[in-house]
């Protein structure tokens, strides 16, 4: 079985974790259960970083002991993963013996190696990251990663020959253009080494917490040099020859792009030293800012993720995390964004796709899956619809490109509801002679769901396997395999499906829908101005009423009411509710996927409980109600 070995950094726990740690191992996750899926032998790796001068201060000014200080926050960090759905196979903690003996066994080898050497340590210091810096790499005399004062420190210390090691490295870059990624990373740090690589000074005797330099106890190891380490104690280098000869190099380091330094020079250049194979690839992904800001406590705009899991549920933070943010680069978070992404890419789409499937099928057959008719056109495009994107799910997974991926499963998920407006079940299943032809769009459509299931399994594990159970498919979930399981036409004729049940209820935030203040605007001269008192308005009138097209998302009849329909409408630049008079003339089913006409600015109202933000036209008379439709993308202007 192939394997595949991925890392997160391990996380300082002079603080607990925010928003932008939970991005980082929410990738890895979803990257480990993707490789998992295609049959790897995974071996998906975190944990903390716990040594250092900054913990020891820290520790030291609440009155405790380093260690119980971090025990407290590393349970934190344990009980966020478990909330978050994160599968990793181990928790490395720098403070654990297992650990302790693999770095003074490394420290021990390139030691005896002649690759450390004792010196004196004449330089700056920035103690927050941990970093040893030359003058001139310093931005306006401070650190140049997080802009803070740095010190200068002399001490008695050990020194690491990174500078023997600069050519070997340079050459392996060269030839590996896979190790260093994405390629700007790859060019930045050829330009770093390029500079010239000074010895690092690999131990500290101005603070015990750490560990012992094993040749001197005087010194505690650098904090960097023990934490990447980490990579070789989890997978067995000093006690389980096999697991580490299985495991090793590691395929996959996932890191924040400020710490690809010290991954793809320093961890490279101890891994020759030992005379150990490179890691396949080192990722330094984007950060994650906030409202545009990156976050600090200082500006008091750390977003915590334990609260916000609690409020929207894990998998739509991991979604909104992963389908919002190129890997490589910067990325925002909003809360309104994600409320956003939350309403209609899942309330919507996805949960359109699974209410209206599950239902019709309960509603026109029992909920039995039944013989279909032999393909028309129309499912045949569906069905190459389904297969192009597993192929392209697969390439870009392959590339960890996730929010393309989510992408694909997106306009797939897009397409199958548009299925279900072009083939319109219910006008079928009021027509015995179609009942064939029913049933081939209601295997198409659960087939599709079921394949749904499977490629967002990685990135949403909860939500995947409530579809997968409303679908009532037998097979234990856990045991998927993309090869076996992921190609159309598995679902076996004869099943019985489960009721729909709500995957994400809908979010409704008032502040954010932006009508009141136009409305405002408007209502200061009164839309009417009836001068000449014969029920004429001005053309002028006229253009104060703002009406565009809309697309229906969904439609759900309004509870104790016979005749009101509440409508998530699309308008091209937004999603808003409409509470419609229109129930007892369209079902719940042939309203979604409908372009009609929405008057814009019309002032908010409440029916039954529930603001309605504008109108949908409709023409009526005595025989019936039929909504304005426009074959015309959602945000046309009507004019
Ligand atoms: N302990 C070291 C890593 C040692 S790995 C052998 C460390 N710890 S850290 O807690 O400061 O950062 C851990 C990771 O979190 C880094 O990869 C960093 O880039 C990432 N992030 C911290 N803030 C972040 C965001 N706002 N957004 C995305 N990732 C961020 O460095």
């Amino acid at each position: 079985m192939k394997k595949y070995y991925i890392t997160t950094p391990i996380y300082y726990p002079s603080a607990k974790l925010h928003i932008g740690h939970a991005y980082c191992t929410t990738i890895a996750d979803t990257i480990a259960r993707y490789k998992r899926l295609c049959g790897y032998d995974v071996f998906f790796l975190t944990g903390s970083d716990e040594h250092g001068q900054k913990i020891q201060q820290k520790a030291e000014e609440q009155g405790v002991t380093p260690q119980e200080y971090v025990d407290k926050i590393v349970a934190g960090f344990q009980a966020l993963w478990k909330k978050l759905d994160i599968s990793n196979d181990d928790f490395l903690r720098t403070t654990q013996e297992r650990h302790r003996d693999v770095v003074q066994e490394v420290f021990w080898r390139i030691y005896k190696k002649g690759d450390i050497y004792k010196g004196e340590y004449k330089g700056l210091y920035c103690t927050p990251c941990e970093s040893f810096w030359l003058e001139r790499q310093l931005v306006d005399g401070k650190c140049p990663d997080c802009g803070r004062p740095v010190k200068e420190v002399s001490e008695e210390a050990y020194f690491f020959k990174l500078s023997k090691y600069e050519d070997r490295l340079l050459k392996y870059i060269d030839e590996n253009p896979d190790f260093i990624q994405p390629t700007s990373r790859r060019n930045e740090m050829i330009n770093f080494i390029k500079q010239g690589l000074d010895d690092l000074c690999i131990s500290r005797t101005s603070f015990n917490w750490g560990i012992p330099v094993p040749v001197d106890d005087k010194h505690v190891i650098y904090v960097w040099f023990d934490a990447l380490s980490n990579y070789l104690t989890a997978i067995g280098f000093l006690n389980d020859p096999e697991k580490f000869q299985k495991y090793w190099p590691a395929d996959l380091h996932l890191v924040g792009k400020e710490i690809v330094r010290f991954h793809a020079i320093i961890w490279p250049i101890i891994l020759m030293a030992l005379d150990l194979p490179l890691p396949k690839m080192v990722y330094g992904h984007g950060w994650l800012v906030v409202d545009g800001d990156k976050m600090s406590k200082s500006k008091g705009n750390v977003v915590e993720p334990m609260a916000l899991i609690d409020e929207f549920g894990a998998d739509a933070i991991r979604y909104f995390l992963l389908r919002e943010i190129n890997l490589g680069h910067d990325g925002n978070f909003s809360r309104e964004a994600l409320i956003s992404r939350i309403n209609s890419d899942l309330a919507n789409d996805l949960g359109n796709l699974l209410h209206r499937t599950l239902n019709m099928i309960g509603k026109f057959n029992n909920g039995f899956i039944e013989a279909p008719a032999p393909m028309q056109a129309v499912d045949e495009n569906l069905i190459a619809a389904a297969k192009n994107c597993l192929l392209q799910y697969r390439e870009q997974m392959d590339k960890s490109e996730i929010s393309e991926a989510l992408k694909t499963v997106w306009s797939f998920i897009g397409r199958a509801n548009k299925y279900i407006d072009e083939t319109m079940p219910w006008a079928l299943a009021k027509d015995e002679k179609k009942r064939a032809t029913l049933n081939r769009v209601l295997y198409d459509l659960a087939e599709s769901l079921r394949l749904t299931a499977i490629l967002i399994a990685p990135m949403m594990p909860q939500t995947a396997k409530k579809v997968w159970q409303q679908l009532n498919l037998a097979q234990d979930f856990s045991t998927l395999q993309f090869d076996v399981d992921g190609k159309w036409g598995i679902l076996p004729i004869g099943h019985t499906v489960g009721a729909p049940e709500q995957l994400f209820p809908r979010i409704e935030v008032e502040k954010e829908v932006k009508t009141p203040q136009v409305v405002a605007k408007a209502e200061k001269k009164p839309a009417n101005d009836d001068k000449d008192g014969i029920g004429t308005i001005s053309i002028d009138d006229f253009f104060k009423v703002e009406l565009c097209v809309a697309e229906i998302k969904s439609a759900q009849k309004v509870p104790k009411t016979d005749k009101l329909m509440q409508l998530c409408i699309n308008t091209g630049d937004e999603e808003r509710t409409v509470v419609s008079g229109i129930a007892k003339f369209y079902t719940e089913e042939e309203l979604v996927g409908k372009h009609v006409v929405l008057v814009k600015n019309l002032k908010p109202a409440k029916l039954r409980g529930i603001m309605s933000y504008g109108m949908i036209l409709a023409a009526s008379n005595e025989d019936g109600l039929k909504l304005v439709e426009v074959d015309m993308p959602a945000g046309s202007k009507v004019k």
